[in-house]
């Protein structure tokens, strides 16, 4: 996390204040923005940022020798240093600027996944978002690879035991979510990490939603690969971030070629540009960068636990108002869990409840999630989720409690 000389107190109104979409009204209603998992909204530090580029300060970066060109490049790398920070990473070099977690996940599956033989055994699990699946389906399929996966418990929990037993000297990596973006459960990283070091197994984590929700250290998770994305954490879409270990960078081959990412080109052969540069074929996501350097700056101002304990007061609110009701089934109960509420409805289907809640200005997401396999173990096509955020409030779950109750007594 970046050290913040003035860390503010929580005061939920004045933040709201720095958020202009939150004064939107929805057919008729006061916006209640409930679907942080899947984006959350900028605050004008934010989208000042990105403006500021685009107007004073825009050249592409790392190749120019004039004026702009310097300042655009020392801003982007700037947000490097910001993401690597805000990660608890030793260096800003083991950070790869990508456009996301997805982007990132399938950079390790393209690269490390270069160095997996038939037989060799990945392993991943049931709460997986599509993004940490399909890229080791396909890593498989081109390299005669297995993929294994690990089961959860009723509760919405990893099933160590289960993951134990998967491990093997077959095993490669162990690539699972840190926080479930469904379920909102947090995983054991240090327990995962040791079972697959112990295995000699690298683990990659999928931070998308702990970065945001928990103060993160990846050095202190002691994982080898952490992906994260910067559109859930108040910054742009279009910007996010794989975390390397170690020499991990060093030691992995390219994935994607273009310009930025080579030392020397020749008719027949050509050379790399050190890391992280190796990883960053193209003209990159500039204004973005610099944006989600500007949403870190943004909140790093705040005691990283008081959001938590705000954001879990929220859940737990939102909680106990769902499960009241008649017919409900809440599907992710774990004890340790992020500001994530999962939910089905006998009789209600999902996609209807989010319709009739939009109708009071209340935005939830319906839906698979992108994770079809935690769909099927928990025997649902689909799940109403309500998620949250720091600048959401009390007040804010009671209206979405009675938004469902009158959407559900429409639909039952
Ligand atoms: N991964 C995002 C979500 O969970 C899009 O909604």
């Amino acid at each position: 996390m970046t050290a913040h000389a003035n860390i503010q107190a929580l005061d939920i109104a004045a933040i709201r204040s720095e958020f202009p979409i939150l004064k939107r009204e929805i057919n008729g209603k006061p916006l209640v923005y409930l679907d942080n998992a899947a984006s959350a909204q900028k605050p004008d530090a934010v989208i000042d940022a990105v403006a500021n580029v685009y107007r004073h300060s825009y050249a592409n970066v790392h190749r120019g020798l004039h004026t702009l060109a310097n300042e655009a490049t020392e801003a982007f790398e700037g947000g490097r240093d910001k993401i690597a920070a805000f990660l608890g990473a030793e260096r800003s070099d083991q950070i790869v600027l990508t456009r996301g977690a997805t982007e990132a996940i399938n950079l390790v599956a393209n690269s490390f996944g270069q160095s997996l033989k038939a037989g060799d055994e990945i392993i991943l699990s049931q709460m997986e978002h599509h993004s940490n699946i399909i890229p080791w389906q396909l890593a498989a399929q081109r390299s005669g690879a297995v993929v294994k996966w690990c089961p959860v418990t009723p509760t919405g929990e990893l099933d160590y035991d289960a993951l134990m037993g998967l491990m093997s000297e077959k095993t490669r990596l162990v690539t699972i979510v840190h926080m479930s973006n469904v379920l909102g459960t947090t995983n054991d990283a240090a327990r995962i990490v040791k079972m697959a070091h112990d295995n000699g197994a690298a683990v990659l984590l999928d931070g998308s939603q702990s970065a945001v929700h928990l103060p993160v250290n990846v050095s202190d998770l002691g994982c080898d690969f952490f992906v994260f994305t910067g559109h859930k954490l108040y910054g742009p879409s279009g910007a996010g971030a794989l975390y390397a270990a170690d020499d991990w960078l060093d030691r992995l081959p390219p994935w994607q070629g273009g310009g930025e990412m080579i030392a020397d080109v020749f008719e027949d052969t050509s050379t790399w540009a050190d890391v992280p540069h190796k990883f960053e074929a193209g003209t990159p996501a500039i204004a973005d960068v610099i944006g989600l350097g500007a949403a870190i700056d943004w909140i790093s101002q705040y005691d990283r636990i008081a959001v938590m304990e705000h954001e879990r007061a929220l859940l737990d609110r939102a909680t106990r108002g769902v499960a009241d009701m008649d017919g409900v089934r809440l599907i992710g109960t774990a004890q340790d869990k992020g500001a994530i509420l999962s939910f089905a409805i006998e009789g209600a289907h999902a996609h209807d409840l989010a319709q009739l809640l939009d109708k009071y200005g209340v935005a939830v997401r319906a839906g698979h999630h992108c994770t079809q396999p935690l769909m099927r173990a928990f025997d649902v096509t689909s799940t109403v989720r309500a998620s949250f955020a720091i600048y959401n409030t009390p007040d804010e779950v009671d209206v979405f409690i009675e938004a469902l109750n009158k959407a559900k007594s429409f639909l039952i």
